[in-house]
């Protein structure tokens, strides 16, 4: 087996109701139906990856409570490594209230990171050897900044490829960016830290030249009904959507993170790496739910060889 894929990222629970329409402000609705699951955008993306065949260790943060055991049941059941979830004494497992709109498939989404806000440099320097010997270290925007930092300067020294999805989206200063292999924003968050509307081929190559500028050696951007796009500097592509019926969009980044991380820890180039993360997000929102709804990478490719 070669090195593993860490994620560095949040676990939280999903509160997840559907509806027939998003509530506007200051309005109830009736919802139709809940559940509770696993979810948070660290913990999605190495579900992902793990169920596409990679090797793939998570570091997040729980509480010592009930919602923990959500988590620690979830892997389990996967049969992922726990050895580097980390338990916080005085805040509470993160949470995400979800509201997926049945009628588009579209969802509004408020995460309380809880114990994810509170990964010490302590905690950073017990996962410092399993950051080194790490092929890739995914990161998201789900954990607290100073952490996220420190894990980017351990594998950064260390030669570490280092993918950050920047989501949600918030600035990241140009030193974090400077050490950034593959940045994989979607269209909104490029815009956010970009200031370029993309929302064609055109537009997401003008996004990516400014990340490039900033010394992010790669740049994917995750366009939802137009594909995604990818760009090493030299060479750019836009890979289109694949045709799904889509129910639930939420987790479509992760799935595609957690994809595409595989995809390039086997070996394969960006272009390649992209259509397999096209094809993880392209059925991870036909089923409901986030890290339930991962595919298992014999229908990736499948889906890859029908297309
Ligand atoms: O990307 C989807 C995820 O974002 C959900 O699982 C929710 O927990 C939020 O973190």
């Amino acid at each position: 087996m070669g090195k593993p894929i860490v994620v560095f990222g949040s676990f939280v629970v999903d509160l997840t109701g559907r509806t027939d329409g998003l509530p506007l402000p200051g309005q109830t609705i009736l919802g139709k139906s809940f559940k509770m699951g696993a979810g948070g955008k660290g913990s999605n993306q190495a579900v992902a990856a793990h169920r596409a065949g990679a090797d793939v260790t998570l570091v997040t943060k729980l509480g010592n409570d009930m919602l923990a055991d959500v988590a620690l049941d979830f892997y389990e059941a996967e049969g992922m490594c726990t050895d580097y979830i980390l338990r916080d004494e005085e805040s509470a497992t993160g949470v995400a209230l979800i509201i997926v709109d049945e009628a588009t498939a579209q969802n509004e989404i408020v995460v309380i990171p809880g114990a994810c806000n509170h990964i010490t440099r302590d905690d950073v320097e017990k996962c410092r050897t399993l950051i080194e010997q790490a092929s890739i270290i995914l990161l998201q925007h789900e954990i607290n900044a100073d952490a996220q930092s420190a894990v980017i300067d351990i594998a950064y020294q260390a030669g570490v490829q280092i993918i950050l999805n920047p989501a949600p989206a918030v600035e990241v200063p140009g030193s974090i960016l400077s050490k950034i292999d593959i940045i994989t924003p979607n269209e909104t968050e490029a815009q956010v830290l970009t200031g370029v509307e993309v929302h064609t081929y055109e537009t997401a190559e003008r996004a990516a030249q400014v990340f490039l500028k900033k010394g992010v050696k790669n740049v994917v951007i995750t366009m939802g009904a137009m594909g995604a796009f990818a760009t090493d500097g030299t060479r750019s592509e836009l890979v289109p959507r694949i045709k799904v019926d889509a129910i639930d969009t939420t987790g479509a980044g992760d799935a595609f993170n957690g994809g595409f991380a595989m995809a390039l820890a086997e070996g394969k180039n960006l272009f390649e790496a992209l259509r397999y993360g096209n094809a993880t997000g392209a059925l991870a929102v036909t089923k409901t739910g986030t890290a339930p709804a991962m595919p298992k990478r014999e229908e990736i490719e499948k889906l890859l060889r029908e297309n």
